[in-house]
């Protein structure tokens, strides 16, 4: 299939922050595909009328397929870019690969309708595929992390949205879709909450209470704003749009890591940096902190790529 028209991204790709969230992992059961390609795309439909008639509480999603399952489902058309969760070891800091065959992403103000349209889309792949993780994003404060640090705050605004986070015709058959990465970081508070806000501060390259990012100068090689801010060989900003929340409940809780970005190589890089440092010693010193569970690689293809394979 040679996409000729601009293709329409699904639209929460891109959408604005919510209070609320739902993300559904599924698990195909075998010789499903030519069920479950139809089904894919009635869902990203369904949660698209979703967000005219629920457009009060912002409701948005995607639906995303996971790197080592596109194969199956989609044979002979693979995004340029798309790679399984890059699993990551260095000096006892994990960031390990967990991988799903299908992410479904809800957001809006009102966690009932997210409840409602999760039990609908979970009914509408009944008997092609298994609901195997289940999680409920909310927003904490005034989207702060439960670090106590606000999150998001240089995401990219506007029109940049898009151009970061959506293929663009570098590659026109994928045109419109995304290349997705999600972890599950799951904090260790106690230790966290016992760190000298100064420690903290200086851990994440910013202010807490103010939100004031470092100067240049001050910032330590190990913050974590330090090791995620890299240039590519042109000297050009590497980006990405973070759609993060906090999750979890008292006993277990943290951050639904994010990411969305027209390539796959900008996650990787940072993650690279954050994990394995610079080299010289400088890891980003967040991770002495918290702990990430899972990582799992997704590609969120446009709508009319979902509907083309729909027959
Ligand atoms: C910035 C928290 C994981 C990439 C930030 C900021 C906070 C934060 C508080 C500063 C405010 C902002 O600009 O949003 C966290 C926490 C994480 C986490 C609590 C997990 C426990 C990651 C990961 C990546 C990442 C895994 C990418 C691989 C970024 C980027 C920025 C950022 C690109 C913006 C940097 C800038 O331009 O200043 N994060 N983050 N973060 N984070 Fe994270």
């Amino acid at each position: 299939m040679e996409n000729t028209t601009m293709a329409r991204a699904q639209a929460g790709l891109c959408a604005e922050g919510n209070l609320h969230s739902v993300y559904l992992m599924f698990n195909a059961f075998e010789g499903v595909e030519s069920r479950l390609r139809p089904c894919l795309a009635s869902v990203a439909r369904f949660i698209e009328e979703l967000s005219d008639q629920y457009c009060e509480p912002a409701f948005n999603g995607f639906v995303a397929i996971g790197a080592n399952y596109w194969d199956s489902l989609y044979s002979g058309a693979r995004p340029l870019g798309l790679k399984s969760f890059p699993n990551m070891k260095a000096e006892g800091r994990e960031a390990p690969a967990y991988e799903y065959d299908v992410f479904v992403h809800i957001r809006s103000d009102r966690y009932d309708i997210n409840h409602l349209v999760a039990n609908q889309i979970v009914t509408m792949m009944d008997g092609l595929m298994e609901l195997v993780d289940e999680e409920r994003g909310f927003r904490f404060l005034e989207n702060r992390d439960l670090t106590g640090f606000v999150d998001g705050t240089e995401n990219p605004q506007g029109s940049n949205r898009a151009k970061v986070a959506i293929v663009g015709s570098e590659d026109r058959q994928f045109q419109g879709g995304s290349y997705i990465h999600t972890q599950k970081f799951i904090h260790n508070l106690s230790s966290w909450n016992q760190l000298p806000v100064k420690q903290q501060e200086d851990i994440i390259g910013r202010t807490k209470q103010d939100n004031v990012e470092y100067a240049s100068a001050d910032k330590p090689l190990t913050s974590h704003i330090k090791r995620v801010n890299l240039k590519d060989e042109d000297g050009q900003s590497m980006e990405i749009l973070r759609q993060s929340m906090p999750f979890g409940g008292v006993k277990s809780q943290g951050l639904f890591f994010i990411s969305l970005c027209a390539n796959s190589r900008n996650f990787e890089a940072m993650l690279e940096s954050m994990m394995k440092g610079d080299g010289h010693g400088h890891y980003d010193h967040l991770m002495n902190f918290t702990q990430a569970v899972t990582g799992s690689s997704f590609f969120a293809p446009s709508m009319e790529f979902l509907e083309e394979f729909a027959d």
